[in-house]
């Protein structure tokens, strides 16, 4: 069976760590045939725009995508996030965003005493905090107004809640939903509300509501007391930057954007930018984007070979190839062929 995937390799350290996860994935012979969509910033320089008008139909065309991250220091970051990224997140309704944050056995903890870190961030992905409703008014003015508003619906919220109570059905059993609904009375008390309402139909897992301030002072405090937290699309992108962090920094995170239940093209990305500071010296950390390739190996129905993936990433961490933002002294390119040469050796 062949996967037909789509490659947005991007802008900076993307493409260096796009390729990695590429080496390591034909490494498994999945069945995994790339096709490379030339999007992103320079695509923007030569054309004004990030990517083409009928790319969702293009995208629709392939069984996954694979990102690695957009962003140049030459064009406005809200352009290239909202003609590119939201773009694909939001028209293709990609409407949850699984984030594990595992610290790999070999990869240096930021905290004292390294405590383990095993949590599964669920993030909602196209409404909440960046719906992108709202305006300004009055510009330059002294009274010059901007509303940014949030928008959740009791349908959006549901379906990203009761996804999060499934997977810990699967995992330890625990669901922490992250809101504030102290400050806040509306969206987030409407979350609150449909997290109880679900709870019935999950009696196998405890539920917890905990302020977002909160638990990012638990994350770090007592990590090992979360499995999987749900949050708003802003609470999510905050706290699973901590979460990285928790698990050795912005390399080593993935991520994966899907609309569980639907035949509609997931995208895969390892969830740091494309850290202009360090492109193109071969350095950056490649475990996050294969990592996503993980992700995406188990959403296109290839559970054996991500699983060997995986196992691949931990035996190279556990080994010490490890790049320099984790302690260590490989190169970009190094890293990709541990892990290969791992998957040949097991
Ligand atoms: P960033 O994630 O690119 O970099 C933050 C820090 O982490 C930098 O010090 C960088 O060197 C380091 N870092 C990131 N990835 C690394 C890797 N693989 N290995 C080693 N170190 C790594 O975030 P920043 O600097 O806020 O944004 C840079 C650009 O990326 C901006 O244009 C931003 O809009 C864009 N961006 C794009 C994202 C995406 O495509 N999903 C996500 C976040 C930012
Ligand atoms: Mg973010």
């Amino acid at each position: 069976m062949t996967h037909r995937v789509a490659v947005i390799p991007g802008d900076g350290v993307g493409p260096e760590v796009v390729a990695e996860a590429r080496k390591a994935v034909d490494a498994l012979d999945a069945g995994v045939e790339w096709t490379e969509l030339p999007w992103g910033s320079s695509y923007y320089r030569e054309r004004g725009t990030m990517m083409p008008g009928d790319a969702l139909d293009v995208v629709r065309g392939f069984d996954a995508v694979l990102l690695g991250a957009v962003g140049d220091p030459s064009v406005p970051d809200y352009v290239t996030l909202w003609d590119l990224l939201l773009t694909l997140r939001q028209g293709l309704d990609l409407w949850a965003n699984l984030r594990p944050a595992r610290l790999l056995d070999g990869i240096p903890s930021p905290l004292a005493g390294g405590p383990a870190v095993d949590m599964l961030f669920v993030r909602e992905n196209t409404e909440g905090e960046y719906a992108g409703v709202g305006g300004r008014a009055h510009a330059g003015l002294e009274n010059e107004v901007a509303l940014e508003t949030s928008v959740f619906t009791r349908t959006g919220v549901r379906r990203v809640v009761r996804f999060a109570y499934e997977l810990a059905q699967r995992r330890r059993g625990l669901l922490t939903s992250a809101t504030k609904s102290n400050a806040s009375r509306y969206g987030y008390v409407l979350w609150d509300e449909v997290v109880e309402e679900l709870a019935a139909e999950f009696p196998d897992v405890q539920h917890e509501h905990v302020l977002v301030d909160a638990l990012a002072a638990r994350m770090v405090s007592r990590p090992l007391t979360l499995d999987v937290v749900v949050a708003s699309n802003l609470f999510g992108d905050v706290l699973t930057d901590l979460a990285a962090a928790l698990q050795g920094g912005m390399g080593m995170a993935a991520s994966a954007s899907l609309a569980p239940g639907t035949d509609t093209t997931p995208l895969f990305e390892p969830v740091h930018g494309s850290a202009p500071d360090i492109a193109g010296q071969g350095v950056a950390n490649p475990v996050g984007a294969i990592w996503s390739a993980v992700l995406m190996l188990v959403e296109l129905g290839e559970p054996i070979a991500a699983e060997r993936l995986m196992r691949a990433i931990e035996d190279v961490c556990r080994k010490g190839i490890r790049t320099r933002d984790v302690g260590g002294t490989a190169r970009t390119s190094e890293v990709g062929d541990a892990v290969v040469q791992s998957l040949r050796d097991h």
